[in-house]
């Protein structure tokens, strides 16, 4: 194991008693500083000073984005305003965005996780990154760049967009590492073939995937068109960006989580309780050095489970399928537009692409998976829509309408992909 960090390789002891001391620090600042923890551990009946070991978190209140919204724009950070260099928002396409704030050295730390993560990803001081991540108020782009310079990579800030420009200053620029939502790299993928590129034959060797969820199935699909090691990244606004977890390049076994400076837990999603390393429910994250915005038992909303290190002493995350949110629950069956993704990946002479539309006939809830043929295979659209149906059926035990549609015509994303869309009728 090479690694940039020392920390890396610490033991999980030394792991614990860093974070028990840094989660004190961190439980002393944010409620000296900040109303809103000061009232909810009241509420609570917690006091920093209670907390003698890291089981003693879990008697402290979560924190839900609710919570991040209701001190809109400024009312969580814990530093003056004087003191932010910084900041970023989510889109606030479902209400009220949450506001991000970093000092100086919360972007230093962003940077520090981020490089890491490139170098866990394989990439190396000098290595070309072009960063097709979005850059502005979304965490992506700018995440991703600090942390590709910090580690020395020549960094190429494209952001999202501007496909055909993408793919030509790719070709000319022979970048050896590309930053992207897996999505996105598809629609980029296209475009080297339209424009007659041999997409594998191209320079990239390295690509770090992550803001959405994705699946194997489409980490086999962008490997081998793509000629690339695919590896996962994962992180949110609230709680810095991109680098909270990454997957190592040795072992491909899902995000290792940055133990120095995040510190998971798990919880039942409906009953709050927190549940055991090795089961599956909502990831929990308490950042154990933020400055500005620290954040004490962020609900995620993100399902995964922990496991234990591989690449790195630090423990893991399972590749996350979904959020609480996402879940789709059709005539009382549960289903993630991830699984969706896995059948439609299966079915020979389909696109990558699809879309979900949920209608509702009464108070049922129906759902259309519209796809596209692969235009090179010439498999017949009846054909491919029964596969696709019937495993789906078989496979998520759901009925789907599927509609194959002409080769072109699906929205195509240029960052994180809308996978489902509302109608009235279906
Ligand atoms: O998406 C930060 C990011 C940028 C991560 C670039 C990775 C790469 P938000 O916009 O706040 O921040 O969205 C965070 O996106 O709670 C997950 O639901 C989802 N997400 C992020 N990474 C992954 C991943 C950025 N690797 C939300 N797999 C998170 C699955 C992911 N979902």
């Amino acid at each position: 194991m090479t690694t940039i960090d020392l920390i890396e390789s610490a033991s999980v002891d030394e792991l614990r008693s860093l974070q028990l001391f840094r989660l004190r620090r961190t439980l002393r600042h944010a409620y000296r500083n900040v109303a809103h923890y000061q009232e909810a551990f009241a509420a609570a009946g917690a006091h920093p000073k209670d907390l003698e070991s890291l089981e003693d978190l879990a008697g402290f209140p979560l924190l839900t984005k609710d919570d991040l919204r209701r001190n809109y724009p400024f009312g969580m950070f814990a530093v003056p305003l004087s003191k932010i260099v910084r900041l970023h928002a989510s889109s606030g396409t479902t209400g009220t965005p949450t506001v991000v704030g970093y000092t100086k050295m919360d972007i230093a730390t962003w940077s520090r996780v981020m490089a890491r993560s490139i170098y866990a990803a394989g990439g190396r001081p000098g290595d070309m990154a072009h960063v097709a991540y979005g850059y502005g108020l979304f965490t992506g782009g700018l995440g991703a760049h600090y942390g590709a310079e910090l580690l020395g990579c020549t960094v190429v800030p494209m952001s999202g967009g501007q496909t055909e420009r993408q793919v030509t200053l790719i070709r000319d620029f022979r970048p050896r590492i590309i930053l992207v939502t897996p999505s996105y790299c598809l629609n980029l993928i296209d475009e080297m073939e339209r424009q007659g590129m041999d997409p594998a034959g191209c320079s990239l060797e390295i690509g770090i995937f992550g803001a959405e969820p994705w699946t194997d199935a489409l980490r086999d699909e962008l490997e081998t068109r793509l000629g690339i090691t695919a590896l996962d990244v994962y992180g949110l606004s609230e709680v810095i960006g991109p680098g909270v977890a990454q997957e190592c390049i040795e072992t491909k076994d899902g995000p290792t989580l940055w133990e120095d400076q995040f510190f998971p837990e798990i919880i039942d999603p409906d009953t709050g309780a927190a549940l055991p390393d090795g089961e599956f429910g909502e990831l929990v994250l308490t950042t154990i050095t933020r400055e500005a915005l620290p954040v004490i038992r962020y609900r995620t909303r993100d399902l995964t489970r922990l496991l234990p290190g591989t690449a790195r002493p630090m423990r893991r995350i399972e590749r996350i399928t979904g959020r609480s949110d996402d879940m789709l629950i059709i005539r009382g069956v549960n289903v993630f537009p991830s699984q969706i993704e896995a059948e439609v990946m299966k079915v020979h002479g389909l696109s990558p692409h699809f879309q979900i539309e949920l209608g509702t006939t009464g108070n049922l809830t129906s759902m259309t998976v519209h796809v596209e043929p692969q235009e090179a295979t010439g498999t017949s659209p009846d054909e491919v829509r029964d596969v696709l149906a019937r495993h789906i059926k078989d496979n998520i035990g759901v009925t789907a309408r599927v509609v194959v549609r002409e080769p072109g015509s699906l929205p195509r994303s240029l960052g994180k992909a809308q996978r489902v869309v509302h109608s009235t009728t279906a």
